[in-house]
């Protein structure tokens, strides 16, 4: 009375004892359950393929994968995909795709402009960059046709991402014209048509806001551009692996960390140094395979020793009690002596919502739940009986129905 489980969110550390037991190589099929915000890539319950392995390199999970892909497509499909799937790091995929699940299926790359735009009349501009946020652009070859009412459409999406605004130039054969144009000298104009490869005809869009939201508004800018100017070959196939994340993703204001990937993954080792002095700029041997932009997977080579998990459980705002009490079994197998490990989990659902050629998860699931995480056939949540509930030794604060 009184205990609970809980639903495993994956088996990660389980895996990891595994390792640790001797065993050097697992793999599961394996139900996993998440309260998350849904969307049409996620459902609260869905399969992996759970894969662990001990002295190992990230190139040996590549090579491993990268050999699951080509028989998949090979089988299925009869489709060769060539191998080995293409690296590029997180800073990579951020500098030129503004995400770190890049459609590599076509190019309008955002640039930084930031450099350019502190000498412009754009006050925007310089209060962002003044106060530590970035300029970045993006070309949009061709699309100086556009109408206003779609340009401002492709602005809502900025502005849906975060952005304030999203500032924008055509290039005519005479003049840059539209609400910014105003704000670019001619020096500034000759700097931004080098860095931006401009030619006429084309349209140059603009956000300047912080990192996060900078690339994340331009990131699906860049895909409604790409959809808009029918830029995106639905039958291509773009796989890359996409490698060395950061460690941990944001910090609060009392000064907790969260872990990119999660609280496991090892630090990469150049930066190991870092974890004292400056560990929100502490790389990670994290990956994540990303096939047309959706994440089909991830993993990383994981902490083996018990130092740099408890630091890590610090950095993360875990007391040592609390690390104790949640982890203290991972802890004390890590203090018998661990082979290096690591690993990865590919959605197995994702991985079928492709191979069917759905962009929907719910397609390829056997009674889905909705965007409420309701299954509306058994009409699951609901409220139970009384008796049920004093049976399992609970009480509820709900309201009365
Ligand atoms: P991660 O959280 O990245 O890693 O999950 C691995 C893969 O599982 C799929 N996935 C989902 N599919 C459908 N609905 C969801 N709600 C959902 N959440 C995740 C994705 C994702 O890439 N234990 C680690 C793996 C490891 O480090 O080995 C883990 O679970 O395709
Ligand atoms: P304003 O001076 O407010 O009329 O803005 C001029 C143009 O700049 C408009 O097209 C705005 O959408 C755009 N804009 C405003 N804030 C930003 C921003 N942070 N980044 C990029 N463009 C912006």
């Amino acid at each position: 009375p009184g205990e609970f489980y809980a639903l495993p969110q994956s088996p990660q550390t389980f895996k990891q004892i595994f390792m640790i037991a001797g065993y050097d190589r697992y793999y599961q099929i394996c139900r996993c359950f998440r309260d998350e915000d849904l969307r049409a890539d996620r459902q609260p319950e869905f399969t992996q393929i759970d894969v662990e392995m001990s002295f190992i390199a990230p190139s040996d999970i590549y090579e491993l994968v990268d050999g699951l892909v080509v028989k998949l497509w090979k089988e299925i499909h009869n489709t060769d995909i060539s191998v080995p799937i293409p690296r590029m790091t997180y800073k990579e995929a951020m500098d030129r795709f503004g995400i770190d699940r890049p459609d590599l299926r076509f190019g309008l790359e955002l640039k930084d402009v930031g450099d350019i735009a502190i000498d412009s009349d754009f006050r925007v501009f310089k209060s962002v960059l003044e106060g530590g946020g970035i300029v970045k652009a993006i070309n949009g070859k061709g699309a100086g046709s556009l109408s206003r009412a779609e340009i401002d459409r492709l602005g809502d999406v900025c502005t849906r991402y975060g952005a304030k605004g999203m500032a924008w130039v055509k290039i005519q054969e005479d003049k840059w014209q539209g609400p910014a144009a105003k704000f670019f000298a001619d020096d500034i104009k000759a700097r931004l048509t080098e860095r931006m490869q401009l030619e006429v005809g084309d349209l140059l869009c603009f956000v300047a806001d912080t990192f996060t939201v900078a690339n994340d508004a331009l990131a699906h800018l860049r895909l409604a551009m790409g959809r808009q100017l029918g830029l995106i070959d639905d039958d291509a196939l773009e796989f890359v692996w996409v490698t060395d994340f950061p460690l941990f993703e944001e910090i609060t204001t009392d000064g907790r960390h969260f872990s990119k990937h999660h609280p496991f993954t090892a630090p990469s080792a150049e930066d190991l140094g870092k974890l004292n002095s400056d560990p929100t700029n502490v790389r990670s041997q994290a990956y994540d395979l990303v096939l047309n932009g959706l994440e089909l997977g991830g993993g990383s080579i994981r902490i083996h020793n018990q130092e740099t998990q408890s630091k890590v459980f610090s950095l993360l705002g875990l007391s040592e009690d609390e690390a104790r009490s949640k982890f203290g079994f991972l802890l004390d197998a890590l203090s018998y002596g661990t082979p290096p490990h690591g690993g990865i989990a590919l959605g197995l659902d994702r991985l079928v919502m492709v191979l069917a050629g759905t962009d929907a998860i719910r397609d390829v699931i056997a009674f889905p739940k909705t965007q409420k995480a309701s299954d509306l056939m058994v009409k699951a949540p609901n409220r139970v009986a009384n008796d049920q509930l004093k049976e399992l030794h609970l009480k509820t604060l709900a309201p009365e129905a």
